[in-house]
């Protein structure tokens, strides 16, 4: 499938272009992962916490690319809806029941982009004493300062609206094997 390409299922709006090729993802995936497992011992309970739904695809292609032994578990967190700003509320709809206590846990998330998602999810986490809380994500907007941001990211992002590999668009989308603009 191309930008512009629509069809059944696709939602009524066009992809403006393409901006991370499906090549270009996989070559950064495997660089994250490999980074992020010299990062880490095999004595370290790396604990991958994926931030669904957004994450879901990353997780699964990092993972594989993650040489040391880890668990993977997920949050659920959701504000956007079917708009293309961020709400600010941050709704934390799951939470894992695995034991965070003195794992290291690598936050997993598909996009920062005004940072209201993680402020909202850290707190908890840390409130339940890792040994270390580090995220990776795969895309980066570097719309604001965090107190805590991102030690590994993909890309340095457009500020556009982009979807694909796992990202949406009131759901839509999130299935391309590339991410694209709309
Ligand atoms: P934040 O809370 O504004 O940092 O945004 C985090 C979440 O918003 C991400 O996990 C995505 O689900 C969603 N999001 C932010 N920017 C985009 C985008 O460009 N495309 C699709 N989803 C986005
Ligand atoms: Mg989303």
């Amino acid at each position: 499938m191309t930008a512009g390409e629509s069809g059944p299922g696709w939602g009524r709006r066009r992809l403006r272009r393409v901006v991370y090729t499906a090549d270009d993802i996989r070559r950064r995936v495997t660089e994250l992962g490999r980074e992020i497992a010299g990062a880490y011992g095999p004595e370290d309970c790396v604990l991958v916490l994926g931030m669904l739904k957004g994450s879901f695809i990353f997780v699964a292609d990092l993972v594989r690319e993650i040489s040391i032994p880890l668990h993977v578990d997920f949050l659920v967190a959701a504000s956007y809806g079917k708009r293309l700003a961020s709400s600010g509320d941050v709704r934390l709809l799951y939470n894992p029941r695995t034991s965070v206590a003195g794992r290291n846990v690598l936050l997993v998330e598909d996009i920062i982009d005004s940072g209201n998602t993680l402020r909202r999810v850290i707190p908890p986490l840390l409130g339940r004493n890792p040994a270390s809380l580090e995220i990776c994500t795969l895309l980066h907007k570097r719309r604001v300062r965090l107190g805590k941001d991102a030690r590994w990211v993909g890309f340095e992002a457009p500020e556009e609206f982009l979807v694909g590999y796992g990202l949406d668009f009131g759901e839509d989308f999130r299935h391309l094997p590339y991410i694209g603009s709309l």
